[in-house]
């Protein structure tokens, strides 16, 4: 676990002023940039600090879910992000939006889409996820820990109930880790910094032309599943079941079919 004090040839404080933010740390590995972060604001970093590692010993995903985070083949970094700017349950959302906005932008992938409420998926692969928690555990106050693992490479080892896929596989040619990771910062901080406590209807807009469950059969792990029907602006997933459509706002959801032309379900 040690500190770096250059990343990608460049002293780390060489790209705080180049992103414009007030700290970078970068590490050749911590157990998970998320609990790094959580420390740093505990000892005073300053809002949009951001805290990179190379590896994570100890990656963590949503529902206490392992993140495999193998050296240098993936962005793994965290965002100290103060008070909490809209409800925490729509950071997700806002930055899977803004992370797709930058790969659309710099890379001119634009066939990435999310999958509720946090994922970066590609043709049902998963490509990354956002993991938000509070600064202070149990408590509303304080503000927001944004952590974001974007896969550069496909892993390599590791199991997953979704196959995974890097970004290697959807670009031709080299990608900048520099241009990338200053790009999706400063979209981050921009989306969050706007953000609303609930969606606004340009940003459901956005959502809705991403969403790689709408119209497709799921199966929810807190509830009946049914058909996806979309985002609601309190960040919930509408789900069509037997009984009615309603939002679903925890657990997780996974796709098992499509809807075929005549309205019928396909598995
Ligand atoms: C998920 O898909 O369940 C969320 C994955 C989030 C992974 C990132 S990698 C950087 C940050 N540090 C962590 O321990 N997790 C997040």
């Amino acid at each position: 676990m040690t500190r770096l004090t250059h990343w990608e040839g460049e002293p780390t404080r060489v790209w705080e002023e180049v992103w414009g933010i007030p700290g970078f740390e970068a590490w050749s590995s911590v157990d998970s940039t998320n609990e790094r972060a959580r420390e740093w604001a505990l000892e005073g970093a300053r809002p949009w600090s951001v805290v990179l590692a190379e590896a994570q010993r100890a990656g963590r995903g949503r529902a206490g879910r392992r993140w495999v985070s193998e050296a240098g083949r993936g962005l793994w970094f965290s965002l100290v992000v103060p008070q909490r700017r809209g409800a925490l349950e729509l950071m997700p959302l806002r930055t899977c939006v803004a992370v797709l906005d930058v790969l659309g932008g710099l890379l001119g992938l634009r066939d990435v889409g999310l999958k509720w409420p946090n994922d970066l998926w590609w043709q049902d692969r998963k490509l990354g996820g956002i993991l938000c928690e509070k600064q202070v555990r149990g408590s509303d106050a304080g503000g927001a820990i944004v952590g974001v693992g974007l896969n550069l490479a496909t892993p390599s080892g590791g199991e997953f109930d979704v196959s995974p896929v890097g970004l290697d596989a959807l670009v031709p040619g080299p990608i900048s880790r520099a241009q990338l990771l200053g790009g999706l910062v400063r979209r981050i901080r921009t989306t969050l910094e706007q953000g609303a406590p609930r969606l606004s209807v340009s940003e459901l807009t956005r959502i809705a032309e991403r969403d790689r469950l709408l119209n497709r059969v799921v199966r929810c792990t807190d509830g009946p599943g049914g058909i996806a029907r979309g985002i609601g602006a309190d960040g919930g997933l509408h789900v069509e079941t037997e009984e009615g459509v309603r939002s679903v706002r925890t657990g997780s959801v996974r796709p098992v079919g499509r809807i075929r032309e005549s309205g019928g379900a396909t598995r």
